[in-house]
């Protein structure tokens, strides 16, 4: 086991079951299942940021709310490393939870859907903070809010606690929700596409106070991106995911550079060049992505894999093999591709 690890997910599988129609329920036609997290494991160090990049649809979301236990994983195990040593979540009862989610917080994808419209800022900020019981007075509640909306840069605070979502720019609503998830004190930050929706000249911005708050809180980040070369800036570490998997997992800058599952490197051929001068071949894959309720057989890549190999790559599914440090692969022909 590695030192200094925040957050361990051990197989994890999130399935939604597929309702049934009156007809198939009487034939007893099997319960179907979307496998949108079907058995994946990764760790996060201390103070690390890990990314989950992939195309839409892969399962990035549904890790994370499994991760806050906002939905019921189908199995698998995650371990929180706390002072008093790992706790394991998907044992913890109701009560436990509660105490226990203040350390884990989400930040959700839009900023739009994230903040009520009918709470001012002092509400949405305030309320988590009474409901956890985590401020004696009136003056603590307030010194607290002030002092949240401060480490997000909206300034002078006093002018934003009164104001409603509608009377704040997307980079101002967006600040607020990265406040609403600090104010409890969280020790690890899952952020959800925390820019994407964002107008591209404030997206820096944003990305730098999240970068500013993890220096200055001691955060962890589990950052969640369909943009791998902004994984490659932000990430000490990816994971990157197909259809319910990682399918390959290292340092951001060895995974990028050197990839050797054939899906990175179809991700990191169509990452744009700055320099005009270099060309790359870009990869470009055929078909769609499958449907996570018919996962292909073996690799579930295979479909759409260039170095498809008949009798190889649709028997057996490929588990993450390690091939340097920390860098794990999971394809049955790496080494020859
Ligand atoms: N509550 C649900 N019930 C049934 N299927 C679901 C549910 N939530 C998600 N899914 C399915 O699970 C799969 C993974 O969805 P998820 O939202 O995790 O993808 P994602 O990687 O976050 O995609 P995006 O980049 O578009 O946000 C998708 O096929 C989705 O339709
Ligand atoms: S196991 Fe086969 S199909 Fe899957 S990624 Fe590797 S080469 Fe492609
Ligand atoms: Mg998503």
């Amino acid at each position: 086991m590695l030192n200094n690890v925040k957050l361990r997910v051990e197989d994890l599988r999130v399935w939604f079951p597929v309702r049934r129609g009156l007809i198939e329920f009487l034939q007893r036609k099997p319960q179907k299942f979307v496998k949108a997290v079907d058995g994946i494991s990764f760790y996060i160090k201390k103070g690390e940021i890990f990314g989950l990049v992939g195309e839409s649809g892969c399962g990035k979301t549904t890790t994370a709310r499994a991760l806050m236990r906002l939905i019921e994983p189908m199995g698998g195990k995650i371990f929180f490393y706390g002072e008093d040593g790992p706790i394991e979540l998907t044992s913890l009862n109701k009560k436990q939870l509660k105490k226990f989610r203040t350390k884990i917080q989400m930040i959700f994808q839009d900023p739009y859907e994230s903040l009520d419209p009918k709470q001012s800022v002092f509400d949405a900020l305030s309320e988590p903070l009474k409901v956890n019981k985590l401020v004696k007075n009136s003056k603590e509640l307030l010194e607290r809010i002030l002092s949240v909306l401060e480490d997000v840069r909206l300034y002078p605070p006093e002018s934003f606690i009164d104001r409603y979502p509608h009377e704040l720019s997307g980079g101002q609503r967006q600040r607020v929700v990265i406040a609403s998830a600090l104010v409890l004190n969280p020790e690890i930050i899952l952020a959800d596409e925390p820019v994407s929706m964002l107008d591209v000249s404030i997206r820096g911005e944003v990305l730098r106070i999240l970068l500013e708050l993890k220096e200055k809180r001691g955060l962890t980040y589990l950052f969640i991106t369909h943009d791998l070369s902004l994984a490659r800036v932000i990430c000490d570490r990816i994971g990157v995911m197909y259809l319910g998997k990682i399918v390959e997992t290292g340092s951001s800058e060895e995974v990028i550079k050197n990839p050797k599952h054939p899906y990175t490197k179809a991700l990191v051929s169509v990452i744009p060049v700055p320099d005009p001068t270099i060309k790359r071949e870009k990869i470009i894959l055929k078909g769609e992505v499958p449907s996570p309720m018919d996962v292909p057989s073996g690799c579930r890549f295979h479909p759409r894999c260039p170095y498809f190999k008949e009798g190889v790559c649709n028997k057996e599914e490929p588990t993450l093999m390690e091939i340097s440090k920390e860098h794990l692969v999971a394809c049955h022909l790496w080494e020859d591709i």
